[in-house]
């Protein structure tokens, strides 16, 4: 069901790579809130074709960009402006890369030439999207940006490895980069710190399936979708959220505040008591 949330709102929607993709999702439910926007993605990503589908079934164009480029990134704001008529009212930021996850290499032993790749890629990617916004003044007042993260940010995820310390660093620019975007512009910068996701990105971290199952486990909810992931992206660069803005915002089913669930006791053997 469609509410029109974001009628008339013109967007930038990285990320999405195939079908699984959170990007993909975010982009469906933009375009049945009534937006328009610019689909982006790594020049590398574009080879495998995927992205050509959502394009036409959103009715957007596609502008390839390396989020680590500033030269890619200024002409991702200023074509998105052209094409869609105006200044930018929300920003999806949904990329993640670790070489070292790609590679297996455990944490104690990261490869620091990846590491590095994996923050500009990952985080300083967030602070460049917002610094060639804030040059060109591409966002209008009250805009919204998300980007997406994970729990491993807070607490320890063995497998996540740079990945844990890269997230922290994303949500800090968030908020650092809210301060200032929201003192100058009155534009917010939040991020959304989901559940383990079955994507292209979630699978390929070691023992994904089990986690996927633990966490499924103790969320009293449950995990939560790649939809539904969206569908709370949308209310972020809607009206209705307009005054959140620095925030870190779990959306996991419950699981980041539960110590500990029936079912997961249950599963070792022990008889949980209500
Ligand atoms: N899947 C999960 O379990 C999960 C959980 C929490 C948060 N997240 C986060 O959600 C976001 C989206 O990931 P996803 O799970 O949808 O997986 P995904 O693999 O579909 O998306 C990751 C995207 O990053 C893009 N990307 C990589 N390098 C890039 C670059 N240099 N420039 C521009 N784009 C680049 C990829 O092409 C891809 O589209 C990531 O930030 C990820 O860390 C995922």
């Amino acid at each position: 069901m469609a509410y029109n949330l974001l009628k008339g709102k013109r967007g930038i929607i990285s990320g999405a790579l195939d079908k699984n993709s959170i990007a993909w999702k975010v982009a469906e439910k933009a375009h049945e809130e009534g937006a328009t926007f610019v689909l982006t993605n790594a020049p590398i990503a574009m080879r495998m074709g995927e992205i050509n589908k959502l394009a036409e079934k959103t009715n957007s164009q596609i502008i390839p960009a390396d989020a680590t480029s500033i030269d890619d990134l200024t002409n991702l704001f200023t074509k998105s402006q052209e094409i869609l008529g105006g200044k930018i009212d929300f920003v999806l930021h949904s990329i993640g890369m670790s070489v070292n996850i790609r590679k297996k290499i455990p944490y104690v032993e990261s490869n620091y030439d990846y590491f590095a790749k994996g923050i500009d890629v990952s985080a300083m990617s967030l602070h460049k999207m917002l610094a060639v916004a804030m040059k060109l003044d591409a966002i209008n007042e009250w805009g919204s940006v998300v980007a997406l993260t994970y729990m491993a940010a807070q607490r320890t995820f063995p497998f996540y490895t740079d990945m844990a310390d890269i997230k922290a660093m994303l949500e800090s620019i968030a908020r650092s980069f809210g301060y200032h975007y929201g003192l100058a512009k009155k534009v917010r910068v939040n991020t959304v710190s989901q559940s383990p996701t079955k994507t292209t990105a979630g699978t390929g971290i070691k023992g994904f399936g089990d986690f996927f199952d633990y966490a499924n486990a103790i969320a009293p909810l449950g995990n939560a979708t790649a939809e539904d992931c969206a569908n709370y992206c949308i209310t972020l660069f809607s009206d209705l959220t307009k005054m959140v803005t620095m925030q870190n915002l779990f959306h996991d089913g419950g699981y980041s505040t539960t110590g500990v669930s029936n079912v997961v006791m249950e599963s070792l053997g022990v008889k949980a008591e209500e």
